[in-house]
């Protein structure tokens, strides 16, 4: 299901049309999640399709609990689907491999290893040599303009830098997608700004698709072509959102009426149906202090 809620300015329709023309990268067909843990099933997914096209950037957001990492999860192979299938390439998803990049939330650096060497740590281990191994570490860290870096050690650097390691890092293998499970959550929210704007300058740069996962409406926006909404408990396909946004991004769109018209959209899907207790009034807060008359 595709609903275009918006009208579509001409080079937006042009662009969405060009995007799905392309082969199809990712697909999940009736994917369905259930854990059984003793008495307590839950079913975290259930019957999830859609796909995914090359060069793509496809924001998934939902409420808290509805599937979204265990979806990050499946698609890396980290995870299996109770039922349905994953294919990349049309080949069936069977364990993480090196076509698969991934950044999730927190720092996933290793604190031991300089930032060269966690860099060249994917290549390493793809059988690439030394001397290869940082030459092409170096170059990446050139293009994230942390080359300067490449001795140092995660805890030396701030967050945003870590997170911009973490991305090379899972760049290195020339991965065909990139999946991000809330990578920019620990972040300020001026940094949270910079990496946004900077991992779409990359996404140009690269032949890449990119399957993010956020909680943050503003950002899904800012980001995706399109936005899949799931609903929780279990985790559905509510809506494939196509986001009327021209590219390239930049932050004065935030003020346009098209992104509001889409975050507004994505607020209702997402928080309509959850507001019973937020329809309740706030209790009036008692007063705690003795010294009632100093603020107003
Ligand atoms: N390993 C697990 N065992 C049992 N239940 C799990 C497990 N992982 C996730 N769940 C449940 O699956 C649902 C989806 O979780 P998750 O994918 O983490 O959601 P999200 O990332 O959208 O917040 C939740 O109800 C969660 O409690
Ligand atoms: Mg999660």
């Amino acid at each position: 299901m595709s609903v275009s809620y918006l009208d579509q300015p001409p080079e937006v329709q042009a662009r969405l049309a060009r995007l799905k023309a392309r082969d199809v990268i990712l697909s999940v067909d009736g994917m369905s999640k259930r854990f059984n843990s003793g008495k307590n099933n839950v079913t975290a997914i259930e019957d999830l399709s859609f796909q995914t096209h090359r060069r793509e950037f496809l924001c998934v957001i939902g409420p808290s609990g509805c599937g979204k990492s265990t979806l990050a999860r499946i698609l890396a192979g980290l995870d299996t689907a109770s039922e349905g299938w994953v294919s990349l390439d049309g080949k069936p998803v069977q364990g993480p491999g090196r076509e698969r990049g991934m950044v999730f939330q927190g720092y996933t650096l290793f604190p031991w290893l300089s930032v060269r060497r966690n860099v060249m740590f994917g290549l390493r281990m793809a059988g690439v040599g030394k001397v290869e191994a940082q030459r092409q570490a170096d170059e990446w860290l050139a293009l994230v303009g942390l080359e300067k870096f490449a001795d140092a050690y995660p805890h030396q650097l701030s967050g945003g830098m870590k997170q911009r390691v973490a991305i090379i890092r899972a760049l290195v293998n020339r991965p065909r997608v990139l999946l991000m499970d809330e990578p920019f959550s620990a972040l300020d929210a001026q940094t949270r700004q910079r990496m946004q704007a900077y991992l779409l300058e990359i996404w140009k740069k690269v032949d890449i698709t990119i399957i993010f996962i956020t909680h943050d409406l503003d950002e899904a926006v800012f980001l995706a072509d399109r936005i899949l909404v799931l609903d929780a408990h279990p985790g559905r396909l509510r809506e494939m959102i196509e986001v009327p946004l021209p590219r390239p991004r930049d932050a004065a769109q935030i003020a346009s009426p098209a992104f509001a018209a889409t975050k507004a959209r994505l607020e209702a899907l997402i928080h309509g149906k959850e507001t019973a207790d937020e329809d309740e009034p706030y209790p009036a807060v008692p007063l705690l202090t003795d010294v009632s008359d100093e603020v107003e």
